[in-house]
């Protein structure tokens, strides 16, 4: 099977997956999408109430927000490949109302193989965590969004790896202190733009001579 052929196998089979119990809460499962040779995937924390509803990742007002950071520093999407550690909304109720909820580690860990697949497939040089569960699952359980972002990480396998803020976070700080969104949201545009630096440094095929396109492998427990 040619690369595409394995992503849409891949694809189908995550789509029916009765993993975990969010499997009888989802609308529907909301797999990466993107470039498969693209250099640079972004992991997110999950689909929310947008994706659920869509099944694509990252289109809702997060993903909104995402762009825009894309867009200043001149990384366009279609050359990306985005995706989230789990696959499926979770949520909690609260007066009534569904509100997001970052994922469980059982949840984590159900859902893995379909993010060490998509790696193993699109084999991105480049790996930007969104938030820190994303970051916990390439850096380890120690990461820390005060000390640890905004710097490389480069993996055994010659990979590197940044985190940055969930841009949902972002968003929240914007309704609730404006100085400190101004400084997060500049913050996040620094970062982006170290990776269209980043980026930059490889030969536009995405696939370097010499490279064995090994993974790094996300949510190893030992970490
Ligand atoms: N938040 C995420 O982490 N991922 C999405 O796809 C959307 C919102």
């Amino acid at each position: 099977m040619n690369k595409t052929e394995t992503y849409l196998t891949l694809r189908s089979t995550a789509l029916q997956c009765p993993r975990c119990h969010l499997a009888q809460t989802r609308t529907q499962v909301v797999f990466g999408e993107g470039a498969l040779d693209a250099l640079v995937m972004l992991v997110g924390q999950g689909p929310g109430r947008v994706e659920d509803q869509t099944g694509r990742p990252f289109v809702g007002p997060a993903g909104r927000l995402l762009d825009q950071a894309l867009e200043a520093v001149g990384l366009a999407r279609s050359d990306l490949y985005v995706t989230n550690v789990i696959k499926c909304w979770a949520f909690q109720t609260v007066g009534g109302r569904r509100q997001d909820r970052p994922p469980t580690a059982a949840e984590r860990k159900a859902c893995a193989i379909w993010l060490t697949q998509e790696i193993q497939i699109v084999k991105p040089r480049i790996i930007v965590c969104l938030g820190a569960p994303a970051a916990q699952a390439f850096l380890g359980s120690r990461f820390k969004m005060t000390t640890d972002r905004g710097r490389w990480h480069p993996t055994s396998e010659g990979q590197w790896v940044i985190a940055t803020y969930h841009p949902a976070y972002i968003l929240r700080l914007k309704s609730l202190d404006a100085v400190a969104y101004e400084r997060t949201w500049q913050a996040f545009l620094d970062d982006f733009r170290q990776v269209a630096a980043k980026a930059r440094e490889f030969p536009k095929t995405g696939t370097p001579e010499g490279s064995a396109g090994q993974s790094a492998s996300p949510l190893s427990s030992s970490r």
